[in-house]
């Protein structure tokens, strides 16, 4: 019996990223977690959380932004983050 051979590897970097919709910044592909971690290890403005994570300045001029500041006003306000995701589209490239 032969085994199925695998197309990709289980340790390619691709398989391992997260999906499209759970980015916050899809300029800098950043995804909630390490923005969550970065506002509970203290960072209370957009721009320290651009500092921790580059999550917020990018090619598009910062359409992520908004979202970011509801992630910190709602933790500031219960201490948990917002639980949908970031509903506007991915910001189109520019050429
Ligand atoms: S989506 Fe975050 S800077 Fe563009």
């Amino acid at each position: 019996m032969t085994e199925k051979k695998q197309k990709t590897s289980p340790n390619n970097q691709y398989q391992q990223r997260p999906q499209k919709d759970v980015f916050v910044c899809y300029c800098n592909r950043v995804p909630k977690e390490p923005i969550e971690a970065a506002i509970r290890r203290g960072c209370d403005t957009p721009m320290k959380i651009f500092d921790a994570t580059n999550a917020g300045v990018g090619a598009c001029g910062g359409s992520c932004r908004p979202y970011l500041q509801k992630m910190l006003d709602q933790y500031a306000a219960t201490g948990d983050f917002p639980t949908e995701p970031r509903h506007d589209r991915p910001p189109k490239k520019r050429s």
